[in-house]
């Protein structure tokens, strides 16, 4: 979604500040822009479409008086909500008085919404001030500019009084040149600290290159940076002290390391990121998972009633794997609920229950607000999240980051690999402090381990996987079909190849199919039908058969060397010999390739599909 970044320092800020925005360009935007602090004033530039339309726009400015030589600016992507994704909509959006003239006194970029704009617009343009773009954004310049008078953390404060809703804000004053006022309520904003500069962002992959060391802001955190100067204070409390953590993911691993696309790398790393995932956390003599950031020991787990697992999109079939293993091997109930439905249906959780939230990003909004909603009921409440020091990492205070690495492409490969390979040691866990044998459990450390190998297989047959891939390119609606564990990954599926391709994709449980939606099938509609070794493997194979029967074309995922598959499929994507409940992953990563190989022969623009935001920041 949006993205911000801010510098102050001794350094020309506009290749800092598009280079910053060109790293936030996987999390999907629409519109880009930039302001300068320069001697004559602000300068802002803006343009729809992309950051390399805005760093044309702007030409030479390296060599251009006033532009490269500014050394304080903030620079923006825009993902539309309020108005479409016109120049005028997008950010930096400016204010000066009624009467002051078209140069700006106060200029700002804005992540989030502001609920009551529309109230404020009304009051606002009632003073005589001219509003030109639909955006609740530029309300928000105006009204921290109606309260300007010399002093800008004075004007945002008494602005942020008035406002409801949700806020990542970076501003800049004419009359204060080299400060940048930063406030944070729902959007994640962090400060990278330089020697002699200070970095802002929505998103720490847009300093990486200049600073590790960073200061996360808090929900109402305020703060006035003036070169390497950095003064942080709670809207509600005064000063406030917010500790500088050091991010451990190098500049090199958002990059594309010779890949076509961060999509193909990351599924490729696969291997390696799942690794990072269970690295320290066996104990294979024990037969058990040590994952002490869930800080829950044998006892708390005998009291627990349910688990309940929240997230949404990929997250979310992550979670329906997790519900299955939870209750298949540590008999505990669980359920997997989208987070906006969990958050709106007043559901009933309490102190027995455990509620997992599970966010790559871990600013995804619904899932953040299904967080607070189980914390005010009282429930448990742990996170599975990638990025260290995101909004719900912090706000569930228990839980365990994926350690996955940076994942820049829109569409979710290693997460979800890594998702299910934590939840899989959850369930582990969970079973040793119930009826697991140690035995059972060392065999099921020993399945857990072999995960990385058995992703390695499957990327090996990549070439196989991408001829395959050919022949269905043309399709414009595909169905996905699994039972038990092959469910989630038929979910999974669909939806990358949805997200990627934009052919129509739709995943059934097995025998749901015929329950009305096999009406839709033809020749026209391949079946792409998830049946490896294990129970449920039959029946599944009888639905393909019921297809095969209409004419459609059918892609069988199935199990190396099991001739009994032999007449069930037009195609076979092969995984190798495991149990069903890691075979999620194997078969996962074979039709994670199957899509990004249709939407490669379709032409499609990958890592950044249109539409989709990589971290979804609204409800
Ligand atoms: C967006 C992304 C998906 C992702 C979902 C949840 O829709 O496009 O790839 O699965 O958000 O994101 P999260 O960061 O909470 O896992």
């Amino acid at each position: 979604m949006c993205g911000i970044v801010g510098y102050t320092g001794k350094k020309s800020a506009a290749p800092i500040l598009l280079n910053g925005l060109r790293r936030l360009e996987y999390r999907g935007y629409d519109s880009a822009g930039l302001a300068l602090s320069t001697e004559a004033g602000i300068r802002v530039e803006k343009s729809e479409g992309k950051v390399a339309k805005l760093a044309e726009i702007l030409g030479d400015y390296e060599e251009t008086p006033g532009l490269g030589d500014a050394l304080t600016g903030i620079a923006h992507t825009r993902w539309a909500t309020h108005g479409p994704p016109t120049t005028i909509n997008a950010h930096p959006h400016g204010a000066c008085p009624p009467g002051g003239g078209e140069a700006p006194r106060v200029v700002l970029v804005h992540n989030g919404i502001i609920e009551n704009y529309k109230t404020l617009k009304v009051l606002l343009e009632g003073e005589g001030r001219t509003l030109a773009s639909e955006t609740d954004t530029e309300v928000l310049a105006h009204l921290v500019d109606s309260y300007y008078e010399g002093d800008l953390q004075q004007a945002m404060t008494k602005a942020l009084a008035k406002v409801t809703g949700t806020f990542g804000i970076v501003c800049m004053a004419k009359d204060e040149p080299g400060v940048l006022l930063v406030a944070r309520r729902g959007s994640p904003i962090v400060i990278g600290l330089g020697e002699d500069e200070t970095l802002v962002a929505s998103d720490a992959a847009a300093i990486l290159r200049h600073t590790r060391q960073v200061v996360y802001l808090d929900d109402n955190d305020i703060a006035r940076i003036e070169g390497a100067e950095v003064e942080i204070r709670s809207l509600d409390t005064g000063p406030v002290t917010r500790h500088p953590t050091e991010i451990d993911w190098s500049d090199d691993a958002a990059e594309k390391g010779g890949y076509a696309h961060y999509m193909l790398k990351e599924i490729f790393e696969q291997p390696d990121a799942i690794w990072n995932t269970i690295r320290g956390r066996m104990d294979a003599d024990r037969g058990n998972a040590v994952l002490s950031g869930l800080n829950l020991n044998p006892r708390d787990l005998a009291d627990l009633r349910r688990v309940l697992v929240v997230g949404c999109g990929t997250s979310l079939h992550a979670g329906l794997v997790g519900e299955y293993a939870i209750e298949d091997f540590a008999g505990l109930p669980a359920e997997v609920e989208q987070a906006a439905e969990f958050r709106y249906r007043n559901p009933i959780v309490g102190a027995r229950d455990l509620v997992l939230s599970i966010s790559q990003s871990g600013e995804t909004a619904d899932t953040l607000a299904a967080v607070r909603e189980a914390v005010d009921k009282g429930a448990l409440v742990a996170g599975l999240v990638n990025v260290v020091g995101s909004t719900i990492a912090r706000e569930t205070g228990r839980g365990i980051y994926l350690h996955a690495g940076p994942e820049i492409s829109v569409a979710s490969t290693k997460a979800f690999t890594s998702q299910v390979s934590c939840l899989l040691m959850i369930a582990l866990k969970f079973a040793r402090a119930a009826r697991m044998s140690r035995e059972r459990g060392m065999q099921f450390v020993r399945e857990i381990e072999a995960i990385p190998e058995l992703v390695r297989s499957v990327l090996a047959t990549n070439d196989a996987i991408a001829k395959v891939a050919e022949r269905y390119a043309k399709a414009e609606h595909a169905f996905y079909l699994g039972r038990g564990y092959m469910y989630p990954v038929a979910l999974e599926g669909a939806l990358k190849l949805k997200e990627i391709s934009y052919i129509h994709a739709e995943a059934f449980h097995a025998a749901e199919l015929k329950h009305g939606s096999i009406a839709l099938l033809t020749e026209e509609i391949p079946v792409v039908a998830i049946a490896p070794e294990g129970p449920g493997k039959e029946k599944t194979l009888s639905n393909v058969a019921e297809c095969r029967a209409r004419g459609s074309k059918v892609v069988l995922v199935a199990t190396e060397g099991d001739e009994e598959v032999d007449g069930y499929g037009d195609d076979v994507l092969w995984i190798p010999e495991c149990p069903l409940h890691t075979a999620v992953i194997p078969a996962t990563v074979a039709l994670q390739l199957f899509a990004y190989h249709v939407a490669r022969v379709r032409g499609c623009s990958i890592d950044q599909p249109r539409n989709l935001a990589k971290s979804v920041t609204v409800e």
